[in-house]
C-alpha cells in the first residue's frame, strides 16, 4: 500500500465525538499517523505479521492502519469506553479482524502479566502536562515491558533530554525518527488559539 493510499484512507476514521480534556483525547491526524506507520513498516519492518500493541488508542487511527499494512493482530489499550464505541465502529468500517482491543487504565496494568507479550507497542500518549505529570512516562515504562523488539512513541520536543536520561537508565537505545510539529485542535476551552503548533519528536526505542 503506498503512503497516499494509507493516509487518504485514515481520513476517514471517525474520532471523539466529545474529547476528554482530563484524558487528552486529541487524535492523531491522519498525514502524521499514516507516516509514523509507513516508516515503521518500510524502514524497520514491525508491522507485518507482528503481534502490535497500541497504549491510549482512543478511537484507533493508529492500530486501523497498522491493521491495513497487515499486522498479524492489533491489540488496542484505551480507559474511555466512548473512544473505544468509536474505535469498534472504525474497525467494522472497514471490515479489518486482526484487531481487538481492551478497556483498562494503562498505568494500572500489571507489569508481571504483559511482560515482552507483543513484539511491538506504538503509541501517542497522553503528553502528561496538566494535572497528570509523568503520565508519558508510565506509559513509555510500560510499552517497554510490553515489547519484545521495539515501541515507537510520540513524546514533546521539550522532554528529549528527560527521556534520553531514562533510556540510559532503563538500559534502551532511543533513536529520534522525526521531529514534527502537532497541531494541536483548540478542541479544549482554556486554548483561545485556533489550533497550536508544539514541537513533537516521533522516537524509536529498541529493546536489546
Ligand atoms: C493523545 S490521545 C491519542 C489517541 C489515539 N491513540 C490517536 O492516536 O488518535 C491519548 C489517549 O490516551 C487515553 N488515555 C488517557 N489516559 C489513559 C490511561 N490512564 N489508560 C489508558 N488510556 C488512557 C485517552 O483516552 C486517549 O484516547
Amino acid at each position: 500500500m503506498k503512503l497516499k493510499e494509507l493516509e487518504s484512507c485514515l481520513q476517514q476514521v471517525d474520532v471523539f465525538e466529545e474529547p476528554k480534556l482530563l484524558l487528552e483525547q486529541y487524535p492523531t491526524s491522519p498525514h502524521i499517523a499514516a507516516c509514523m506507520l509507513y516508516t515503521i513498516h518500510n524502514t524497520f519492518d514491525d508491522i507485518e505479521n507482528k503481534l502490535i500493541a497500541d497504549l491510549g488508542c482512543g478511537c484507533g487511527v493508529l492500530s486501523i492502519g497498522a491493521a491495513m499494512l497487515d499486522a498479524g493482530l492489533c491489540v488496542g489499550f484505551d480507559i474511555d469506553e466512548d473512544a473505544l464505541a468509536t474505535f469498534k465502529m472504525n474497525a467494522e468500517e472497514f471490515e479489518l479482524k486482526n484487531i481487538d482491543m481492551v478497556q483498562c487504565d494503562v498505568c494500572q496494568l500489571e507489569l508481571a502479566a504483559y511482560d515482552k507479550k507483543f513484539d511491538t507497542v506504538i503509541m501517542n500518549p497522553p503528553f502528561g502536562t496538566k494535572h497528570n505529570t509523568g503520565m508519558d512516562m508510565q506509559f513509555l515504562r510500560m510499552a517497554l515491558n510490553m515489547a519484545r523488539t521495539s515501541v515507537y512513541s510520540l513524546h514533546k520536543t521539550s522532554t528529549r533530554e528527560h527521556i534520553q536520561k531514562k533510556a540510559v537508565d532503563w538500559k534502551v537505545k532511543m533513536e529520534v525518527v522525526a521531529e514534527l510539529r502537532y497541531d494541536l485542535p483548540a478542541s479544549y476551552k482554556f486554548h483561545k488559539k485556533k489550533s497550536v503548533d508544539i514541537e513533537v519528536d516521533f522516537i524509536r526505542f529498541s529493546i536489546t
